[in-house]
């Protein structure tokens, strides 16, 4: 394991660099556990549990904060000086594994050294003070900071990004991008009428062309108008509630069973089915002259369930892009800076060429979109707001990148993600009326429970045992480590569940 190699980065050196308090200290004193040196921070052994979740400390401040905001979202309030590693500690000095990390945000874990000291370089002080907008005024690095983070990581054959703020935003410039080269190629580069620059203030065609982007059932992109025009969540109705949308295509993602692999001809014969319901879809758009010009997917549908399709079916959507001359966005804002085992999880299909657009977001710090030269804007204030992004998310991405690299991350999330799969197939075995179809990608991993309401009490109670795991879908357990988990967290994990299922 690549535990070794990181000593060189651990506590002392992060301290005598960073003149901070003993975060050692800290761990006994939160924790009453001595330190484990683990990818350069020292982590406790173990959840230590010291109130019920939420603690009388973060009640007292949702009471806070109810009076300034409506938080019912809110689990509990973290003291983020003292998260470590794959810990994160509350306000009440609970100290909770983390499985879910923000949901699916936190790439090296919590107060990584190596992203605490780029904070701390006074050579990055005037790109974190001065936030640039970076479409109008860049500093001068950062076409090399771009080559450092992003360009360095970028999914092969796309070598052109854009940086943006979140998921959602990610998607709604990439959905932009995909509209204007469409009418682009469509009006063969011909500039604007003066009857499109008067239609488009009026909401209407021509300048507002009526095209259309194609999501799927159980997709989730986001929260904005577009993200959420494409997105259809059967089991989150609030998402899209009283909001107003326009009539996109949804397209059926297979339903498939598991494990795929057992059941491959009957999950072939859906996918097929859904196929040929996609390339109907897109005739009938484009027949009643609402064309459709992009299908988004997710690798796995996240929100939705932890949905998977067959590498297969996603390279005959591909075709069917290709014949229609559609872009084919793949939105990696969840799957995507190696949850899967592979830095973008559409590297898993063998893809005969890159998609159209990649965006991405959470793990990756900062959103984004990754593109095709031919999906480059041609003017500028396009695909354009103020900050478009922060370099400060790019100083961390740098961070995080060099790390991923120089401890083979990928490798980590693929014997950890393994470790995972293994406990949860063997604990669905034992409790087969209540758990089932473990699957997972690297440690992108998730499971069945009987129900909702089953899994939500599996969720509190192993909150109370200080491990914090997500939902999905209509009753699914969703585990999303940060990169740095190892086997013994999981197995901490695992062993709860077993007992939590003896008790049920
Ligand atoms: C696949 C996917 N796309 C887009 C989004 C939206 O990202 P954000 O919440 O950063 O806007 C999410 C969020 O969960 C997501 O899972």
């Amino acid at each position: 394991m690549a535990t070794s190699g990181c000593m060189q980065f651990g506590l002392r050196r992060f301290i005598q660099q960073n003149s901070l308090c003993s975060l050692r200290k800290q761990i006994r004193c939160v924790t009453g556990q001595a330190a484990r040196k683990h990818y350069g921070v020292d982590e406790p052994e173990g959840p230590v549990m010291k109130t019920a979740l939420p603690g009388p400390k973060s009640k007292e401040l949702l009471r806070e904060l109810d009076n300034i905001q409506h938080c019912s979202s809110v689990q509990f309030f973290v003291d983020y000086s003292k998260c470590l590693g794959n810990y994160i500690v509350d306000m009440d000095g609970n100290t909770i594994l983390d499985l879910f990390t923000q949901i699916s945000s936190i790439p090296l874990g919590y107060n990584h050294p190596s992203m605490i000291k780029a904070m701390q370089d006074p050579a990055n002080v005037y790109d974190l003070v001065n936030r640039p907008a970076l479409q109008v005024f860049p500093p001068g690095n950062w076409p090399a900071r771009m080559e450092n983070s992003l360009l360095e990581i970028a999914p092969p054959g796309l070598n052109h990004v854009h940086t943006l703020m979140c998921g959602a935003c990610s998607n709604e410039h990439g959905f932009k991008a995909v509209f204007m080269r469409h009418m682009r190629k469509l009006r063969g580069g011909a500039p604007p009428t003066k009857e499109d620059l008067e239609t488009c203030l009026l909401n209407l065609p021509p300048g507002c062309p009526p095209l259309t982007i194609m999501g799927f059932k159980n997709a989730f992109h986001g929260r904005t108008m577009g993200a959420m025009n494409a997105s259809h969540l059967p089991n989150k109705p609030e998402t899209k509630l009283f909001f107003p949308a326009t009539d996109w295509p949804m397209g059926p993602f297979p339903q498939v069973r598991y494990p795929y692999d057992k059941y491959a001809a009957e999950n072939a014969e859906e996918e097929k089915r859904c196929l040929h319901e996609i390339r109907a879809l897109v005739e009938e758009y484009n027949g009643r002259g609402t064309p459709c010009v992009g299908i988004i997917t997710e690798p796995i549908q996240a929100e939705g369930g932890d949905n998977y399709a067959s590498p297969d079916f996603f390279q005959k959507l591909q075709k069917i892009c290709k014949e229609f001359d559609i872009a084919f966005i793949v939105d990696e804002v969840q799957t995507g800076l190696g949850a899967t085992g592979k830095m973008w999880a559409h590297e898993h299909w063998d893809l005969p060429e890159p998609p159209d657009i990649v965006s991405f977001s959470k793990k990756a710090i900062t959103g984004g979109f990754f593109f095709k030269e031919e999906y480059k804007a041609t003017d500028g204030h396009r695909i354009f707001n103020t900050w478009m992004g922060d370099p400060h998310k790019i100083i961390l991405l740098e961070a995080v990148v060099k790390e991923i690299k120089s401890e083979n991350l990928l490798a980590q999330v693929n014997e950890t993600g393994n470790f995972l799969l293994a406990g949860l197939k063997k604990l669905q075995d034992t409790y087969p009326d209540r758990l089932a179809n473990a699957r997972g990608l690297g440690t992108f991993c998730s499971i069945d429970t009987h129900d909702a309401q089953m899994r939500d009490k599996m969720i509190h109670s192993l909150k109370q045992r200080g491990i914090n795991i997500g939902g999905c879908g209509v009753s699914s357990l969703r585990l999303r480590p940060s990169l740095t988990a190892q086997p013994h967290h999981c197995e901490i994990f695992l062993d709860a569940l077993n007992e939590i299922m003896k008790e049920l």
